[in-house]
This record gives structure tokens, C-alpha cells and sequence, in this order.
């Protein structure tokens, strides 16, 4: 028997939810889907730290010792998925400024949809970090599961998968790949077009973020 997949939360906060419907549109300029990806970036950096562990730790207010709480724990990894992943970075890094950065260049071959990776630079102690996997779109899941592929290459056993879109085809191969993997996501789709473009989605995230075509 297989093991249970992780968990998949659908973030259905009426700010990220507001925020994605205004990225869908095809009339929002490519400074408007930037910034939009960008503050939803900092929402589902909320979320997706919610159950990070905390510790206890004495301070002192100017009016007396008392013990607060601070994050425990393993160290946190932003890595994004090149290009359209960038676009989460800044917002995360707004509320979690001591993360490292793993950046992995992945493009999906048009034909044959494949992720053909190009560049990985990542720090070297992956094993004792918490990876949070950044890429706005699930789609058939290849990117995303060659970057997991390459992150527990590097010893990453802690693992969360963050995106803004998913297709109920990418989320089944993600699990069947990496079943420990949990994902958090803005909305689930409907399905895949011919050319494995979600639907009713958004278009290319990586072109409309950076006016390219
Ligand atoms: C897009 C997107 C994901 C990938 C998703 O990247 O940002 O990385 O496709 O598709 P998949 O789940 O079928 O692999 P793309 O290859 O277009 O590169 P870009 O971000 O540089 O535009
Ligand atoms: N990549 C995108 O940018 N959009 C999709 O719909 C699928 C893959």
C-alpha cells in the first residue's frame, strides 16, 4: 500500500482570492501582475509558517524580564523556480529577511513539456533546512517535481511546495512523485489544455511578469 499523500491547502483568504482574480485578468499591465504576485508571495508566506515550531525565550521589556516566543528549529530555504518563481521572493523574504535563497532554472520544453534545467545554485546544507518550493503554476508538475529531484540531490528532507495556481493533474503527479511533499496553493483549476497550460488559469506567469512573449 502506498503511503498517504501530504496535506494540499487551498489558501481561500478573501485578500489573496480578490488579489488572484485581478492577476487572471488578461487586461492587468505586467507592473500590476508583479506587484500582485508579489504581496500574494507575502500571504501565503503567512500560511505556509503557520505551523512552524516555537521556542521560548527570555527577554526584557523596559519594564521587566518575560518569556516570549521565538521560531525554533531548522532554518528556512526560499527556492524559486526561475523565472515566474522570482516573483514570490521579495514578499517572502519581507517576512522571513534571514532565509537563504536556492535558485533553480527550469523551462519547459514547449513540445514535449519536460523541465530542461539550466541553473541550480543552492546552500550546500540542505539537509538540516526547511525548503519552501516557490512557482506560481502547477501544471503537469514536471518543473516542479525536477526541482524537488534536485533539492533532495542536495540533501533537502524537509520540504513545502508553494504556488499561486494548480491543475488537478499536477497535484496527482506531485504526490505520486514526492507523497511527503505538502502543498499550498491559491486555487485548484480546472484541467489542462492541449498545450498543458492550466485552464481557466492565467496564461504564462513568466511572460506576464516580465512583459516578455
Ligand atoms: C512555467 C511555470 C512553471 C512551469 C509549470 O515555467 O513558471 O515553472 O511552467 O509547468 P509544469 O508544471 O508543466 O512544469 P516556464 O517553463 O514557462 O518558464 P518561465 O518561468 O521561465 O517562463
Ligand atoms: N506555465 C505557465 O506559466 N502557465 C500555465 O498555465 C502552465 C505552465
Amino acid at each position: 500500500m502506498t503511503a498517504a499523500a501530504a496535506k494540499v491547502t487551498v489558501v481561500d483568504h478573501p485578500l489573496v482570492q480578490h488579489k488572484l482574480t485581478l492577476m487572471r485578468d488578461v487586461s492587468r499591465s505586467t507592473k500590476g501582475f508583479r506587484e500582485l504576485l508579489n504581496e500574494i508571495g507575502m500571504l501565503l508566506a503567512y500560511e505556509v509558517t503557520r505551523d512552524l515550531p516555537l521556542e521560548p525565550v527570555t527577554i526584557e521589556t523596559p519594564l521587566q524580564p518575560m518569556e516570549g516566543r521565538q521560531i525554533a528549529g531548522k532554518k528556512l530555504v526560499l527556492a524559486p523556480i526561475l523565472r515566474a518563481g522570482v516573483g514570490f521572493l521579495d514578499g517572502m523574504l519581507s517576512l522571513m529577511p534571514s532565509a537563504r535563497v536556492a535558485h533553480v532554472g527550469l523551462y519547459r520544453d514547449p513540445d514535449t513539456l519536460q523541465a530542461v534545467e539550466y541553473y541550480f545554485k543552492s546552500p550546500s546544507d540542505l539537509a538540516d533546512r526547511t525548503v519552501l518550493v516557490l512557482d506560481p503554476m502547477l501544471a503537469t508538475a514536471n518543473s516542479a517535481v525536477a526541482a524537488i529531484d534536485r533539492l533532495k540531490s542536495r540533501g533537502a528532507k524537509d520540504l513545502r511546495f508553494v504556488c499561486l495556481l494548480a491543475a488537478p493533474e499536477g497535484i496527482a503527479r506531485l504526490q505520486e512523485a514526492h507523497p511527503e511533499v505538502p502543498l499550498w496553493t491559491a486555487a485548484i483549476d480546472d484541467r489542462l489544455n492541449d498545450h498543458g497550460y492550466i485552464t481557466p488559469g492565467l496564461g504564462d506567469a513568466g511572460d506576464r511578469m516580465y512583459g516578455t512573449r
